[in-house]
């Protein structure tokens, strides 16, 4: 046997362990877990809104408020849709800031660190659920279920959500999750993307376990059916409810934008979008796409290149009443703002490799079977004041859960075994 053959079938080996050992884990953990549904209890209508108001007299600020109006309260009911491989880590940074400065009260899931992803979201996976309770924020990785959410979250919540480009997306998904797709496992070759979008029709498996990563992700994190074909009615009728659901969609691509029309649409403070980018991909500043497989990856996921498209027009209407200029120059000040931080908060002022990562606080979590997610050391001699927020912004998402009081045993013990099986 050679080498290569070897590591083929060793790969496959762990690919087979590692799928019986995740099935078959997770059934158990849904048997222990799942939801106990109060169907007895009688329905407690939700809140009309969770929003601790702020007293008037302790609105003072006047520095980056001017821009939004003097009369402005900060929205704090806020859902948050958190799809797949879309810089939605560095987001829900954002907003574990922004609910921790203003005590919200956070919806989060139990023992991991998702809704039961990708079962569509239900109420009575939220942590210490109990009808007519008040959440502010919801914000971890779900299947999308708007009736459900109508029945956990205040009527004045403001839904907002974020897309990318969807070959961009699909490589990155590809390259995070293709290894928990056991149909990917039979795809010869180096480059098992480009062999799969040569021919995704002989690959693909739409009843394959985890085959919605790869195939209109985005769609499917909005509860929709990903396996439509693009020019089926109900394609344009998901299209449409999302966008009657989300009152903002914002896009990686223009990642400051997004939050400036955030900050407007909520009335936050410039302060409270400060931001480091997260889970960097090593090597990722430039696409690994030809323009063949970008379109190729188009073609393939058409429906999230349609759901793309839609937003991206509604999102440059959005700008355009923004204000262009106005916009260019927000966006150079939270640069200048972002930039300032950097120098403060970490050391040599760009992330790193994971194995140059020192303290494990700071290790990001990473895709089976590579290291390629980057992380930040802290600066050394900080001084108290900017120490705290330093952290809080540079602290990868699962260890910011655990500090927010979040028990994540199964996420935890499921890296513990793949520390142990090395992968
Ligand atoms: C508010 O603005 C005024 C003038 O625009 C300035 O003199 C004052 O120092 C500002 N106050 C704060 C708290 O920033
Ligand atoms: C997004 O919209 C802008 C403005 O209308 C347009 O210039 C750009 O080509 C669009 N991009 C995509 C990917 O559709």
């Amino acid at each position: 046997m050679t080498g290569k053959q070897g590591r083929q079938w060793r790969s496959m080996g762990k690919g087979l362990v590692l799928g019986t050992l995740l099935t078959s884990f997770m059934i158990l953990v849904y048997c222990f877990s799942a939801p106990q549904i109060h169907l007895n209890s009688p329905e407690v209508p939700v809140p009309h809104s969770c929003a601790h108001r702020p007293s008037p007299l302790k609105h003072t600020t006047n520095s980056s408020q001017k821009a939004s109006g003097p009369s402005c309260l900060p929205k704090m009911d806020v859902m948050f849709l958190k799809t797949h491989k879309t810089a939605s880590g560095t987001f829900l940074n954002i907003l574990f800031r922004f609910g921790e400065k203003h005590r919200l009260k956070f919806a989060f899931p139990d023992s991991r660190n998702d809704f039961f992803y990708p079962s569509p979201f239900h109420r009575a996976q939220v942590k210490d659920y109990r009808p007519g309770m008040c959440f502010n924020i919801i914000c971890n990785h779900m299947r999308f279920n708007a009736p459900e959410l109508a029945k956990l979250l205040p009527t004045d919540t403001t839904y907002i959500t974020i897309l990318r480009d969807p070959a961009e997306l699909f490589e990155s998904s590809f390259h995070y999750f293709g290894r928990l797709v056991p149909f990917t496992w039979k795809i010869q070759g180096e480059d098992k993307l480009s062999e799969f979008l040569l021919d995704p029709q002989s690959y693909f498996d739409p009843e394959s376990y985890n085959s919605h990563y790869l195939k209109n992700l985005l769609f499917f994190d909005f509860g929709q059916d990903n396996t439509l074909d693009p020019d089926d009615p109900r394609v344009d009728a998901g299209i449409r409810s999302i966008s009657e659901r989300f009152d903002l969609v914002m896009l990686v691509e223009h990642f400051e934008e997004s939050l400036l029309l955030l900050k407007d649409a909520l009335c936050w403070e410039m302060d409270d979008l400060l931001f480091f980018k997260l889970n960097v991909r090593k090597g990722s500043t430039v696409s690994k796409l030809t323009s063949e497989l970008r379109a190729k990856a188009l073609e393939w996921n058409a429906i999230d290149w349609k759901l793309y498209q839609h937003f991206n027009q509604t999102f440059w209407k959005k700008v355009d009443a923004y204000g262009r200029q106005r916009m260019a120059d927000d966006v150079a000040e939270l640069r200048i703002r972002n930039k300032r931080m950097a120098s403060i908060c970490i050391e040599g002022g760009h992330p790193v490799e994971a194995g140059s990562i020192q303290e494990t606080d700071m290790q990001p979590w990473q895709p089976i079977g590579s290291k390629s997610i980057m992380g930040y050391n802290l600066k050394k001699n900080m001084d108290k004041a900017h120490r705290k927020l330093c952290r809080k912004m540079l602290m990868p998402e699962i260890q910011y859960l655990s500090e927010l009081g979040v028990n994540l045993w199964i996420t935890k013990l499921w890296g513990h075994v793949r520390d142990v099986i090395n992968w």
